[in-house]
């Protein structure tokens, strides 16, 4: 049986680090769809081919590279993300993970309205404007980035509104989305409020979780 929990929102509001929680909890298998885009910018940053052949040419090892959480790197996936051909090159792959046995939690910007509008759980995942730079800010100098405040809120706005604007799967929440702000919430509140309600989900529908995997 599957169970799917889609979660989305705008950058550095904790989608990832609730996504992965709510994995390890449930014995989920967990995707961070960011990456796909990131893989795909990297790929045309590095060799000049074209997104939608990037897009095309993925592999599971341009995943698991080390430099794909650049501000550089972001900057491109948010305007590779914005063709549609790159977008359609990625969607079989998502949608075949959702519906994997077992259930899935996929983390990105389109997941609730374009790759899984029937998940059996829709989380819209925000922050302020301000606690998101300075969650990326934090993260980014742990890598050794030299990059200010300031450039980093400058960097995650930019890619807010073009991620918000586009034609095709813009951010938007899904009508039937839970929102979730995590402005004044610790990493632990926010992972507990996520967890109720997929829990409660989760007993409605009749999905056994295999929480022996933990
Ligand atoms: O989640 P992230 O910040 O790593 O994503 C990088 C970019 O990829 C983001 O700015 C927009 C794009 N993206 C998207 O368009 N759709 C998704 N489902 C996930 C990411």
């Amino acid at each position: 049986m599957s169970f799917t929990i889609a979660i989305d929102g705008p950058a550095a509001a904790g989608k990832g680090t609730i996504g992965r929680a709510l994995a390890e909890r449930f014995g989920l298998a967990h995707l961070d769809t960011g990456l796909l885009y990131r893989a795909t910018a990297r790929l045309v940053l590095d060799t000049g081919v074209t997104p939608v052949e990037a897009a095309r040419a993925l592999t599971s090892d341009a995943l698991d590279r080390d430099d794909l959480r650049t501000a550089e790197v972001g900057q491109e996936a948010s305007k590779v993300a914005a063709i549609p051909e790159v977008r359609e090159a990625l969607l079989n792959f998502q949608r075949a993970f959702a519906q994997r046995a077992g259930g899935a939690v996929l983390d990105g910007r389109d997941i609730g309205t374009v790759i899984c509008p029937d998940a059996e759980v829709k989380l819209f995942v925000t922050a302020s404007d301000v606690v998101r730079a300075q969650r990326r800010h934090a993260e980014l100098a742990a890598t050794g980035s030299t990059l200010g405040l300031d450039e980093v809120l400058q960097e995650i706005k930019a890619r807010d509104a073009r991620d918000s604007a586009r034609a095709n799967a813009p951010l938007v929440p899904a009508e039937d989305s839970i929102q979730l702000d995590t402005s004044e919430l610790t990493i632990l509140q926010a992972i507990e409020n996520a967890a109720e309600i997929t829990y409660a989900r989760m007993s409605e529908s009749g999905f056994q979780a295999d929480l022996d995997s933990n």
